[in-house]
């Protein structure tokens, strides 16, 4: 596979988001998948449409990108392999895995690096995820919050998701672990803005009220950034692969009551730098 000849590449914006098709990803060989995987980290996010996979395609391709998380205080159904985090919501539904911005799991020691999303029963309307990329919200703040942010850590807690996310047993322990704001992208050496307001509890160099205030201003940033945001509407058969490295994402619920019932593997990233 090659991401040229009878492929189409379309670029959505100029900053994220790029829509590929005429690849089958279940037919990723490992070269294959090296190409794709650096596209994402290029782009942030790239949609597949027309994509026929099964659950154990889905699982041995994630398995071409690296090696598969297990999402933390998830069990899934009976049937589904352990590495697959399912995605469903329907009438009866109280929360939504993924509404809010957030990039997935950023509470573990060894965050994400990819995610692959298949969404098999789309609802008739709605149902879209909206991403941002990070390399932007960090090259769109003025310099002097730039150099202010490049020299902090912060807390990401798995209690601070809290159920939204899964996390569904209050007696357990959940991850929590201190990130650099700001991290160099392991494969493009970019610099991404590390927060989400999913995860990220306290900015651990800062006083209570300066962090609080300073989270505040950066989860606004990212919301806010509509010129670096892309929209994925769902179609039947479409895939979409991010990098949680320098992206955030958001669900949007805005199908009550149709059912939305998809597939999520995610590849374990490193411990990420500044
Ligand atoms: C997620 O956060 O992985 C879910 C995204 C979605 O359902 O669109």
């Amino acid at each position: 596979m090659t991401l040229t000849g009878a492929v189409t590449r379309t670029d959505l914006t100029s900053r994220i988001g790029t829509e590929v098709c005429g690849v089958q990803l279940a037919e990723l060989g490992p070269s294959g998948a090296a190409e794709v995987a650096a596209l994402v980290a290029e782009r942030s996010v790239v949609f597949f449409r027309d994509q026929h996979m099964t659950l154990d395609q889905q699982v041995a391709t994630g398995r071409l990108l690296g090696q598969l998380h297990r999402f933390p205080g998830v069990k899934g159904p009976a049937g589904v392999p352990e590495e697959v985090m399912v995605i469903h919501a329907d009438a009866t539904s109280e929360a939504v895995p993924g509404e809010g911005w957030h990039s997935d799991v950023s509470c573990d020691e060894r965050p994400p690096a990819l995610s692959m999303l298949r969404i098999e029963t789309v609802p008739p309307v709605g149902g879209d995820t909206v991403f941002a990329s990070m390399y932007a919200a960090y090259d769109q703040l003025s310099a002097p919050l730039q150099q202010l942010v490049s020299g902090l850590t912060a807390v990401h807690s798995g209690r601070h998701a809290g159920p939204r996310y899964g996390y569904k047993d209050p007696d357990a322990r959940y991850p929590e672990n201190v990130h650099p704001v700001v991290r160099t992208h392991p494969v493009t050496g970019r610099k991404a803005l590390y927060v989400n307001s999913g995860y990220t509890s306290r900015i651990v160099e800062l006083k209570e009220a300066e962090s609080a205030a300073l989270l505040h201003l950066l989860f606004d940033h990212v919301a806010n950034g509509i010129a670096w945001q892309v929209r994925l509407h769902w179609e039947p058969n479409s895939v979409a692969l991010w990098d949680n490295r320098c992206t955030q994402h958001h669900a949007s619920w805005d199908y009550f009551p149709a059912t939305r019932h998809g597939y999520r593997v995610t590849t374990v990233g490193e411990r990420p730098v500044a």
